[in-house]
């Protein structure tokens, strides 16, 4: 094997384990957090990979002390205010998923301004998970579906027109899952689309996850066999691109085997 992948997520944790091992203010980790989605980003783009979507703060993050909450909308903006600029000369597309409704005016105006101002780039497609849980996502989903489709039953919903309403609709399921920190769970961040991703954990903190460790990952994902549901001898017979094709146009394959 030897695929790379297009869409990369990232679950950027550790943070504030890397602040307190050095006895410094959680703060401080987010601070270095944030600098480092700016070197993240830009060894993306030097690597040609098409989709980045990072997770920032998520749905459960309000529950963290009022001082640590202020301090991440702080760095929130100030990202938006320092980044958007050269991420336009750069071709990075940005968008923000997650129910953006519960920040500061603001907050919520320069999410959308930075949004309209990369809109029509097209290199680098950076997403970036803020307030965001996969359980609203999908919940969300179902709901937009519903009222596009007033005269229909839920059982007229398949899972490609559910997927069409979730906020990440017009970017492809990531192949490769990053999470540093040193925990292996999926934290309520993309939840539907991870079903067939690769998952990668690491100890590191995310302020230490450097772009030689982001080539590790990228190595790691490489030598994966992605089956999706087959053998092994039939995924070996077919290239991996026809096998990874044949996921994304899966037919109702168990009504063709049906015992009456
Ligand atoms: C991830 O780092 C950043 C956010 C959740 C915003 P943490 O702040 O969770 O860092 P740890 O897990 O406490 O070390
Ligand atoms: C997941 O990290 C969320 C983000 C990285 C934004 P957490 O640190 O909030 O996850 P848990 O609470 O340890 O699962
Ligand atoms: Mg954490």
């Amino acid at each position: 094997m030897n695929q790379t992948p297009q869409h990369i997520a990232v679950i950027m944790d550790g943070n504030g384990r890397w602040a307190k091992k050095r006895l410094m203010p959680r703060t401080v980790g987010h601070v270095r957090g944030a600098a480092n989605v700016r070197h993240m980003v830009k060894a993306c783009n030097d690597l040609d990979i098409r989709y980045l979507t990072l997770f920032a703060f998520s749905s459960e993050n309000w529950r963290r002390p009022p001082d640590e909450v202020s301090a991440l909308m702080g760095l929130f903006l100030q990202y938006l205010e320092n980044e958007v600029a050269e991420m336009k000369a750069a071709g990075i597309r940005l968008r923000v998923i997650g129910d953006r409704s519960a920040f500061a005016p603001l907050l919520q105006s320069r999410i959308d301004q930075a949004e309209q101002d990369t809109a029509h780039n097209t290199r680098l497609n950076l997403t970036i998970a803020a307030n965001y849980g996969g359980q609203w996502d999908v919940l969300n989903a179902m709901r937009a579906w519903q009222i596009a489709h007033p005269h229909k039953t839920l059982q007229e919903m398949d899972a490609n027109a559910l997927a069409a309403h979730l906020s990440t609709a017009e970017l492809p399921d990531p192949e490769l899952l990053i999470r540093t920190g040193g925990e292996s769970r999926i934290s309520n961040f993309l939840l539907w689309q991870t079903a067939y991703t690769e998952l990668y954990f690491t100890d590191a903190y995310w302020p230490d996850f450097d772009s030689a460790a982001l080539k590790a990952a990228i190595d790691w994902y490489a030598q994966r066999v992605r089956r999706f549901g087959r053998t092994d001898d039939q995924v070996s017979a077919e290239p991996q691109s026809a096998v990874e094709k044949a996921d994304k146009a899966m037919p109702d394959l168990a009504a063709r085997f049906k015992i009456s």
